[in-house]
């Protein structure tokens, strides 16, 4: 964690200059659409990939953002009630995340999390939640822990309201 305190790591947006071809979060999926999709996703505008750099240049992780929307009828009743009757919510895509697991357990995952959920409620782009599909039970319970909630009908697809991230960040400031 030193090196979350000392400001030793960089977030970037995915450029030629970072090493794909080491990374390894041990999910197959992941690791092959960081080596082989990401630079093509972001030069057709489908995701916006941003890299976890190491002091020494080592990628420890991504993640992608983009832009989807969500039918009404997949949200929670008790939200749907508050929001005008459109037939689509519109919402950002938190694609992918993925920390190399020679880096695990040290708040890289939280600190890319973080990162995206910044960048996300910083955008004039209106969005109403930030939206993740959890791969696997491990994923969900890493994004349950980080306070996002699921779908009624998805439980691998799961939401934080823009509204809830935009309190978080405001009381982040007030601490700090
Ligand atoms: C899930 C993943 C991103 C977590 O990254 P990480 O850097 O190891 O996580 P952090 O060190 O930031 O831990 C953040 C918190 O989540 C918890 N956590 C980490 N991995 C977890 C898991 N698999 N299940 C539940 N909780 C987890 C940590 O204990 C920590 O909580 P704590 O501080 O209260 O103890 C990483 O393990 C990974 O890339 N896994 C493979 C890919 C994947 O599943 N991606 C996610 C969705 S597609």
């Amino acid at each position: 964690m030193g090196e979350l305190a000392e400001g030793a790591l960089r977030i970037e947006v995915l450029g030629p200059q970072h090493d794909r071809a080491s990374f390894e979060s041990g999910v197959e999926p992941l690791d092959r659409y960081f080596r082989v999709q990401a630079g093509q996703d972001a030069r057709k505008n489908m995701a916006a990939p941003f890299v976890l750099v190491l002091a020494d240049g080592f990628v420890a992780g991504y993640y992608t953002l983009s832009s989807t929307a969500v039918n009404v009828g997949e949200w929670p009743a008790q939200i749907v009630r508050k929001l005008p009757r459109y037939p689509l919510i519109p919402a950002t895509l938190l694609g992918r995340l993925a920390v190399d697991r020679r880096q695990e357990g040290r708040g890289y995952g939280r600190y890319l999390l973080a990162d995206a959920l910044f960048r996300a409620v910083s955008s004039e782009i209106a969005s109403f939640a930030v939206i993740v599909d959890a791969k696997d039970e491990n994923a969900r319970r890493f994004y349950e822990r980080e306070s996002f909630l699921p779908f009624p009908d998805r439980p691998m697809k799961l939401f934080q309201p823009m509204a809830d991230i935009a309190d978080l960040f405001k009381s982040y400031a007030v601490e700090r």
